[in-house]
């Protein structure tokens, strides 16, 4: 008698990012190729799973979807099964646990195994439905590039390029109007995405949550450019920036969402400081969304191919409570309780903070006073 092939589930959790359509493809390609699987597309991320919303890919489904942007599966940040978004009478949004009907779906799909493609929220739902018996793979994916355990999430590079772009952009407006550019990026509560992309812009300040700034320091340095002959400035500042005595600027704040604070407006804060302070002209460029849609860099196809080949391969061959992980230039499963503690942001002594300072980068603090 022939043993029974795997039967594995898929989805993708939180905000989308350009990669994650090569993860389904190679998750779906490998488990079909490798182990005659069956792959279930489960809709919507962890919504679709407590709904019961999926269908079994085919090899047409994922053939030709590398190079787009987005997610085929749809994704939701609603959806963690422990803390479910539902309307209670009065209108106002209830957290539930769901949890069971979650588990019951992958009892009656009859899966194997989940792989479960997301940021640190996704790996948290992983970790817990791995502890109540569910066999999971995760797969690290976010702009943010916050996921601890690995380190680098395919999606970033992209946002990186675009963030690079969008500076060379602005620099040559800037000069033309001699005027102080501030560009908003994404992040969350790391500012990976503003110091790489600022770097590779070649900003003349970069702001990051994890170097608290003070406005002197930023005022001096676009000042100082002036008087030196250069009439413009960019200044990079991630959205988890906080403001001297006030804090981070908030745009939203979402119960239904799995993180209910949605960052966003830091950028007009500091270009009306630097206007008001200095006296320069100043514009604000929010780059949001734009960093994570469209196709994923080459860097991040590679990556997201790795990740999605060896998730499928860990869950079709009985690993679970692991998440795919690049650690030395290597991809290998990690223990999922590995990728679920702290948020992983810029260390202090990062190499590229230091090159920033060398090449006259001002990060706000008293270190360019
Ligand atoms: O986590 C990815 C991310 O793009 C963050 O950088 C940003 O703060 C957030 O998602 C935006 O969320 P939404 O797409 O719900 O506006």
């Amino acid at each position: 008698m022939r043993a029974r092939t795997p039967r594995i589930g898929i989805l993708t959790g939180g905000g989308d990012c350009p990669g994650l359509n090569g993860v389904i493809r190679a998750v779906t390609k490998t488990a079909q190729n490798e182990f005659g699987a069956t792959v279930l597309g489960i809709e919507d991320g962890f919504e679709g799973l407590v709904e019961g919303r999926a269908h079994e890919l085919s090899h047409a489904e994922v053939s030709g979807i590398l190079g787009r942007g987005g997610t085929i599966l749809g994704t939701s940040n609603k959806g963690d099964p422990w803390h479910y978004p539902i309307p209670g009478p009065d209108g106002r949004i209830e957290r539930t646990d769901q949890s069971a009907r979650a588990l019951e779906r992958i009892a009656q799909w009859g899966l194997d195994a989940l792989v479960a493609v997301g940021g640190d929220g996704t790996m948290h739902i992983a970790s817990r439905l791995a502890q109540a018996g569910v066999r999971v793979v995760g797969v690290p994916k976010t702009i943010d590039n916050d996921v601890p355990g690995t380190d680098v999430t395919f999606g970033f590079d992209t946002a990186v390029s675009i963030v690079c772009e969008s500076i060379d952009r602005l620099a040559t407006t800037a000069s033309a109007h001699h005027r102080i550019m501030v560009v908003e990026t994404m992040g969350r509560y790391a500012g990976w995405i503003a110091l790489m992309g600022g770097v590779a812009g070649g900003a003349d300040a970069v702001l990051i949550p994890e170097i608290p700034f003070g406005w002197p320091a930023v005022v001096r340095k676009v000042s100082e450019r002036v008087e030196h002959g250069k009439r413009f400035s960019i200044v990079c500042v991630a959205e988890g920036v906080r403001v001297p005595g006030s804090g981070e600027v908030i745009a939203e704040n979402d119960p239904r969402r799995t993180d209910p604070k949605r960052l966003g407006g830091i950028g007009a804060v500091v270009a009306d400081a630097i206007s008001r302070l200095s006296g320069h002209e100043t514009r604000v460029t929010v780059l949001g969304h734009l960093q994570r849609g469209g196709p994923p860099s080459a860097a991040d196809r590679v990556l997201a191919t790795g990740l999605g080949t060896e998730a499928a391969r860990c869950a079709c061959s009985g690993r679970t409570d692991v998440m795919v992980a690049v650690r030395d230039c290597g991809i290998r499963p990690i223990p999922l309780a590995e990728a679920t503690g702290a948020l992983r942001t810029v260390p202090l002594d990062h190499h590229l903070i230091s090159a920033a300072r060398a090449v006259g980068t001002c990060f706000g603090d008293e270190s360019c006073e």
